[in-house]
């Protein structure tokens, strides 16, 4: 943590005391603190302490140094926002983004990964308003530290009690490593659905809808790479500091593809190319009054395919979307594709597709297999991102 800058923003629980403890453990590991207090921390523990540890002012309120506006500041020189620990009350206003106070402004301001420690009576973390708001933030991409089950301030033995330094210190240190694991590398991505047209109004496509790929290049950017994003049609936005390439049809995705895969290190093909496109595509709208007997069609271009013959030190990724056998049709692919890896997707039913939580599972080698789990496709493209470069930093 040599030099990182750190934010820890401490609210008022009686584990407040704890973070004393965790701050002193921060600056022995070099990082550099800044301590955000909300009012009700401050009745749990002074601002001096942590002004002790920190050997910097401690932030306790917005409206300190107006014009200095310490929100903005203090948002865009912190590498990661720790909240340990966070009552039921932040992590409600986090969810809805309220921002009341200084940390809640700070948290909203800020564009740097956010991790949650929760410490809490039971019947508080259990309650439905709890959970839903966790889930929310889980969701978004925060990192929740999950409370112990142990002995409480109310002399009750039970869930919420603030994690274990050693945990929170791990994903802090996690939350840093992410933001630069990918700086210096080059990675193109290719998502979403394409077009085949039939005739100027009629097309053949498929469900997807590019989240997946969005969400891969979004976490790319954050953790420091160059992204090319090719990208079929969606309405989805692409995020801001990505170079996306918009195409319609499969052929339009393989030359898009072709002319930005030099320099690239790392590509992942998540679009859902259709495999086939009309022989022929009619000029004007077919009328049903020419009662069309059959549509013939042609093969397209397999966008990775092609990429893997040509791979030349690439580490290539791709996905299955299966219904059947799984992970041996996946397993047929990434060798047939020339892959690197490749991530299993069960679409069984409404699985798989648009923004509904997704499950993956990583295959490599001839008996490489990591179950990724289930989560919304930004947690996912988080974890999918930590495998990639422990798979490819072991090449
Ligand atoms: N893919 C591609 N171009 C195609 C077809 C697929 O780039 N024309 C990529 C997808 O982006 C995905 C992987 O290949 O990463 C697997 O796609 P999938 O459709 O599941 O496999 P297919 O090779 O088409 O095999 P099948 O249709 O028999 O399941």
């Amino acid at each position: 943590m040599n030099g990182r800058r750190v934010l820890l923003g401490v609210t008022g629980g009686i584990a407040a005391y704890k973070a004393a403890a965790l701050a002193s453990r921060l600056v022995q590991a070099g990082a550099v603190l800044d301590v955000v207090m909300t009012a009700d921390a401050e009745r749990f523990v002074g601002a001096a302490t942590f002004a002790a540890l920190a050997r910097r002012p401690v932030h306790t309120s917005a409206w300190e140094r107006v014009h200095e506006i310490p929100h903005i500041a203090l948002a865009r020189e912190c590498e990661v926002v720790a909240i340990v620990p966070a009552t039921a009350n932040t992590i409600a206003k986090l969810a809805l983004g309220i921002a009341d106070d200084l940390l809640t402004n700070v948290v909203l301001a800020s564009r740097a990964p956010l991790v949650i420690a929760p410490a809490m009576n039971t019947a508080m973390l259990e309650h439905e308003a709890t959970r839903t708001n966790l889930a929310v933030l889980r969701a978004r991409g925060a990192i929740i530290v999950d409370p112990e089950v142990g002995f409480l301030a109310e002399r009750e033995h039970g869930a919420g009690r603030l994690a274990g330094e050693d945990a929170l210190v791990a994903a802090i240190g996690g939350a840093l490593r992410r933001t630069r694991d990918l700086a210096g590398e080059r990675v193109l991505i290719t998502a979403g659905p394409t077009r085949e047209p039939i005739d100027p109004v009629r097309f053949l496509s498929n469900a997807a809808s590019g989240t997946q790929g969005i969400e891969l290049a979004r976490e790319a950017l954050a953790r420091g790479a160059e992204v090319e994003l090719v990208l079929g049609p969606t309405p989805l936005e692409p995020p801001a500091g990505a170079r996306t390439t918009r195409v319609v049809t499969a052929r339009d995705m393989d030359a898009a593809v072709r002319e930005r895969a030099r320099g690239v290190t790392i590509a992942i093909a998540t679009a859902a190319v259709a495999d086939w496109r009309p022989a022929t595509t009619h000029e004007h709208k077919v009328k049903k009054t020419d009662d069309p007997q059959a549509l013939a069609l042609e093969r397209n271009p397999d966008v990775l395919a092609n990429l893997g013959a040509s791979k030349d030190g690439l580490f290539l990724v791709g996905f299955a979307a299966e219904t059947q056998a799984l992970e041996a049709n996946a397993r047929e692919k990434l060798e047939r594709k020339h892959l690197d890896a490749i991530a299993v997707n069960d679409v069984t039913g409404e699985r798989g597709f648009g923004g509904v939580p997704n499950a993956l599972v990583l295959l490599w080698g001839s008996d490489g297999r990591k179950d990724l789990g289930s989560g919304s496709k930004r947690e996912l493209a988080a974890r999918l991102w930590d495998a990639i470069v422990e798979l490819k930093s072991a090449r």
